[in-house]
């Protein structure tokens, strides 16, 4: 099989008058599987999800046995426009039920991919046909709903990029969709998704990180180029803190949503959680030839390990200076807080090996989520899966009503970190342990180190049935978990 030079780089110049079709062609190395357009929203970009296999250990190598859509790992990337209609036709190729959630995106309640709660899973061979205009732009993901440790785990992931208006002027747009797999030496995945113990502990973590669907040694760059790099955290459970050597990077949005000022991340880690997205600005600023390590150092002393080499051509810089500044990103249309009467509520994220789950002294077991001091369920504190899936039965915690503002304090009783994602909302994320933020991020993804306590609000302009849940999928899938409705 041969691979393109380049195939995560996209130029910003051949995206800018294209569809989604060429987009997908620039980025795939088998172009039998170019889709059409969508953004018109005449058609409707088909996503098939099936088995299939992919070179994760690099060219040469063994190939692992994965879950795909379109026979890609991870996904096809699915460019769209801010304000577009999109709409996608998901054919199931799939042995069992499958949905597409589509990560981060404010959308109606119908297409939002959670099985049981919004949509009934799609059956084998079936079909469903999602629709919806992405109010923000911004760097998004998609991935099942349904099994989610399973099939995410086996492959099922994508990015969605929306985006924006008017392009802002980077030189290049480049992706890194990271995962996380834990593979055997001839290739083949272990097996064991959502066992106890991972359930118990910190989730299924691996030991092979890809960077959009194998491992790199390296990823080439031009000198004297103003790159967007968007990162999308797609593993299961495993954290990361990158640091580009000999750069400086430029934290520009969150989760899609950009930061009111752009900032170097504290000790120069970008933290980036499971299911977060952060787009830095990345100026080449080394010489042509040069080469420079990105390592990942979140778990920190031996489990440190070198993701990728940025790994400099010898083509001259493309500009001999570059500005000062970073270009702006436009705030996105999300509404405006009112924090002049809030609806409160208080949610405490309990259960955990070594956590003790509410006085009952538990050494080990499943986390939940209390709701103003009550147990939302007995399901929910010790995570038992029903016979439909993981929101059998599932009550809403409680519900706000429509045009109100939530303001939700956040407390994480565990000792262990949780990346608490929202769905249909971007919220701001306003303290965290009672200190105030400087600038308030929003977030569809905030993390909760052990004892920690946020808090966050959001408009509640959109009524549905939403899930709220951990993004460790483990801890997800027995347990921490739970529905906010709006209503
Ligand atoms: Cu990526 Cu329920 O979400
Ligand atoms: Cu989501
Ligand atoms: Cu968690």
């Amino acid at each position: 099989m041969s691979v393109p030079a380049l195939p995560f780089l996209m130029r910003r110049t051949a995206l800018r008058g294209a569809g989604l079709s060429v987009a997908a062609a620039l980025w795939s190395a088998t172009p039998r599987t170019r889709a059409s357009a969508a953004s018109a929203g005449a058609s409707a970009y088909s996503l098939e999800p099936a088995p299939g296999t992919a070179a994760l250990l690099g060219t040469g190598q063994p190939h692992t046995s994965v879950w795909a859509y379109n026979t890609r790992v991870p996904g096809p990337v699915l460019r769209l426009r801010q304000s577009e209609p999109f709409r996608s036709i998901v054919r199931n190729g799939l042995a069992e039920g499958t949905t597409v959630h589509w990560h981060g995106i404010r959308l109606p309640n119908a297409m939002d991919g959670v099985p049981f709660l919004t949509q009934k899973p799609i059956a084998p061979n079936g079909t469903f046909t999602y629709a919806f205009t992405p109010p923000d732009a911004g760097t998004f993901w998609y991935h099942p709903h349904e099994h989610t440790a399973a099939e995410m785990g086996r492959g099922m992931a994508g990015a969605l990029i929306v985006e924006e208006i008017e392009p802002p002027a980077f030189d290049r747009d480049l992706l890194w969709v990271l995962q996380d797999w834990e593979l055997e030496p001839n290739g083949s995945l272990l097996p064991g998704f959502d066992t106890f113990m991972q359930a118990a502990m910190a989730g299924r973590i691996g030991n092979v990180v890809t960077i959009n669907g194998s491992r790199r040694t390296d990823v080439p760059l031009r000198a004297g180029e103003r790159i967007r790099l968007r990162l999308v955290n797609a593993c299961l459970a495993r954290f990361m803190a990158l640091r580009f050597a000999g750069h400086r990077v430029v934290v520009m949005a969150l989760d899609g949503q950009p930061v009111t000022q752009p900032f170097a991340p504290a000790g120069g880690r970008v933290l980036i959680a499971p299911a977060q997205r952060v787009d830095l600005l990345l100026d080449t600023v080394g010489d042509p030839g040069s080469r420079y390590q990105v390592t990942d150092d979140f778990y920190g002393g031996r489990l440190t390990y070198r993701l990728t080499e940025l790994a400099y051509t010898n083509q001259p810089r493309l500009h001999p200076r570059l500005p000062a500044q970073p270009p702006i990103l436009k705030p996105n249309p999300v509404p405006i807080l009112d924090l002049r009467a809030p609806v409160r509520h208080r949610l405490t994220i309990v259960g955990g090996m070594m956590g003790g789950m509410g006085g009952g002294g538990s050494m080990m077991g499943g986390m939940g989520i209390m709701a103003d001091g009550k147990p939302t369920s007995t399901s929910a504190i010790w995570g038992i899966r029903g016979p439909h899936g993981m929101n059998d039965g599932m009550e809403p915690i409680f519900t706000i009503p429509v045009g109100r503002t939530a303001l939700i304090t956040l407390e994480n009783q565990t000792r262990w970190w949780h990346p608490m994602h929202l769905h249909g909302y971007s919220f701001t994320v306003l303290s965290r342990n009672g200190v105030a933020a400087r600038y308030p991020h929003l977030r569809d993804t905030v993390v909760l180190r052990p004892n920690e306590t946020v808090t966050f609000a959001f408009a509640a302009d959109n009524p549905g049935n939403w899930m709220f849940h951990c993004h460790v999928i483990e801890h997800q899938a027995t347990g921490l978990m739970t529905v906010i409705r709006v209503a």
